[in-house]
């Protein structure tokens, strides 16, 4: 069974969105155990409880050397045999330590069509306001692998959304998230845990 964790910051839609898929049986050979927030107050603690999922809050600002907080986070997750690591809105930065303990294996799901209004400082509704000031007609959301680079990893899947007219972010980021994030993301988590599960029984 492919343990996985996923790490939210705030209202955990696209947790809830991975919780019900795997009620679903999307991905019957992984199973969600823990939910680790970067603050105490992220709704998705309370989609954790509701779901009976172990929850933990790990926050940055409790540390003030970055690498100590690196090591808390993989101690965190290697504490509990995590296997795959999901980002669902998870706003904090994971340093090198995280993404060597989880070579490829670290999923982030971005609300734009990558490379476009993405990397430092692009993230929730600030990644609409980009892609209307811009005045794309199409936008959308992208599952990558997560590296060193802010949204910079290996693209594994995306999906296009249309821009309508008098969207206003708020409008978008809801139609983005509906369309594609929640869509993609469980899809994403299928395809590595049927992954992982072959190479683990190789
Ligand atoms: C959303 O903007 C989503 O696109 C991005 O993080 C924000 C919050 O997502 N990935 P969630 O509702 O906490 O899953």
């Amino acid at each position: 069974m492919i343990k996985i964790a996923v790490l939210v910051s705030g209202g955990g839609t696209n947790l809830q969105a991975l919780i019900d898929a795997q009620k679903a049986g999307a991905f019957p050979n992984g199973k969600i155990v823990l939910v680790m927030a970067s603050n105490p107050k992220a709704y998705a603690l309370e989609r954790a409880k509701n779901a009976g999922i172990e929850s933990v809050v790990v926050s940055r600002k409790s540390f003030d050397d970055p690498a100590d907080y690196d090591r808390a986070v993989v101690e965190t997750l290697q504490s509990r045999g995590i296997d795959l690591v999901v980002l669902a809105g998870f706003l904090s930065i994971l340093g090198k330590p995280v993404i060597d303990a989880y070579p490829e294996r670290i999923l982030n799901i971005h609300p734009s069509l990558i490379p476009s209004f993405c990397g430092a400082g692009f993230y929730g509704l600030r990644v609409h306001q980009a892609a209307l000031d811009y005045g794309v007609k199409i936008t959308g959301a992208t599952v990558h692998l997560v590296n060193e680079i802010p949204d910079g990893g290996r693209i594994l899947l995306q999906k296009a959304v249309e821009v309508l007219p008098g969207d206003t972010p708020e409008l978008l980021q809801k139609r983005v998230m509906e369309q594609a994030e929640w869509k993609l993301l469980p899809q994403a988590v299928a395809m590595l845990c049927e992954q992982l599960e072959q190479e683990k029984g190789n």
